[in-house]
């Protein structure tokens, strides 16, 4: 008789911080120097596919990823603890529940694409962890919550613990040694401000040099400027971007935004040696932003750049007109820029609308 294949499907979204997670004060257990704050962007436009699958026929074999179409190593310390953790929920649920298929035995076979570019500043190991996890919690029926969800994904990588919430999500860095108040809540829902938009400029989708686990160990390493950031200026950003979310205040968001990405990148640059993630068509979209608020009369777009050269600007629907079409115009003029630079525009999503 065939033996049974328990499949399960999930996606997950892209979230792109505007308080930056840059450190981890604890690398085993993926836990964070600072606490951090982001919207998480449409499924619609940039998402992970993960479908992960168990059978008794195959038995014998390793767990395997396959990735964009490619295997892809799934031995690594922090994508095993995800799989132990939920491997250890299935199998008290089964020692609850005799009856249950015992699943947590079975090999997995875990197959996930991305619909935008891996591993170049775009958030890819955010929206990949979060649909590992909970495509792996679906086909084990877990009657996990996403906090529950996002505390093992936090272990995967640290920014996909955000990706389990639609809307504006904090990642409260926690105190303890174990990391089990280290987790995502939501700080409002994306119904609040729902005419948040994101313009994703795609400048390169090349594979970045430096990995973000990489570079952040190398600047909690080498930074000085790094211990003001997480003693002074992040505990500031995250009080004042929760009022401005609060409040909707775009021009109180916007300047926290791209002051703490400033902050983030300044870091980079005070690595020793340094880490440049931004290139000269990164500072071109800075200058562009700054000129369409000029050119505005009021803040109307915000930049931030994660570890990678690809920008994202945070706007408002109502000011599309400006910031969409103006961005495109000056950026033409500006050397390096490919006419083939893709990008995507995104709203601010309301998971549970969105995911399966
Ligand atoms: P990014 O800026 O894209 O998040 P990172 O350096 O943080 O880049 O992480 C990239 C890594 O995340 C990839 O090399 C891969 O190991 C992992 N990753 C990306 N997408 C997925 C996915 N869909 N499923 C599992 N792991 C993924
Ligand atoms: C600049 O979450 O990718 O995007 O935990 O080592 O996997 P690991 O790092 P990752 O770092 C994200 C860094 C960032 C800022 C952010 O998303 O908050
Ligand atoms: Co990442």
């Amino acid at each position: 008789m065939a033996e049974t294949i328990y499949k399960a499907s999930t996606t997950a979204p892209v979230n792109i911080a505007v308080v930056k997670y840059w450190g981890k004060r604890d690398p085993k257990l993926n836990l964070p120097t600072n606490s951090s704050l982001s919207v998480t962007l449409s499924q619609a436009d940039l998402r992970t596919l993960t479908t992960a699958t168990c059978s008794a026929s195959y038995q014998g074999q390793e767990d395997s990823l396959i990735l964009n179409g490619e295997p892809s190593d799934i031995k690594g310390a922090r994508t095993q603890a995800c799989l132990r953790e939920l491997r250890a929920k299935r199998a008290a649920l089964e020692a609850e529940n005799p009856s249950l298929p015992k699943l947590s035995t079975l090999p997995l076979r875990i197959v996930s694409e991305n619909n935008f570019p891996t591993a170049a500043g775009l958030a890819s190991s955010a929206a990949g962890f979060a649909a590992l996890v909970r495509a792996i919690a679906d086909l084990y029926e877990l009657p996990s919550s996403p906090t529950e969800l996002s505390l093992i994904a936090r272990q995967g990588s640290g920014s996909a613990c955000r990706s389990l919430f639609g809307g504006y999500v904090a990642w409260r860095a926690g105190e303890r040694d174990d990391g089990l108040d280290s987790k995502a809540v939501e700080v409002a829902p994306a119904s609040h401000w729902p005419s948040m938009r994101a313009l994703i400029l795609v400048v390169s989708a090349a594979k970045k040099g430096v990995s973000s686990t990489s570079g952040m160990q190398q600047t909690v390493a080498t930074s000085d400027l790094f211990k003001g950031r997480v003693a002074n200026v992040v505990p500031a950003h995250m009080a004042a971007m929760e009022a401005a979310i609060k409040d909707r205040d775009f021009a109180k968001f916007a300047e926290v935004t791209m002051k703490d990405s400033n902050s983030f990148h300044a870091c980079c640059a005070d690595t020793y040696p340094p880490i440049y993630y931004m290139n000269d068509v990164s500072r071109a979209a800075v200058r562009a932003v700054q000129a369409i608020n000029e050119a505005a009369g009021k803040t109307v777009a915000a930049y931030t750049f994660d570890a990678g050269p690809n920008a994202v600007i945070y706007y408002l629907e109502e000011d599309s007109a400006p910031v969409v079409g103006t961005f495109y115009n000056l950026l033409q003029s500006t050397d390096g820029w490919k006419d083939e630079a893709k990008s995507y525009s995104s709203t601010a999503t309301q998971l549970d609308e969105t995911t399966s």
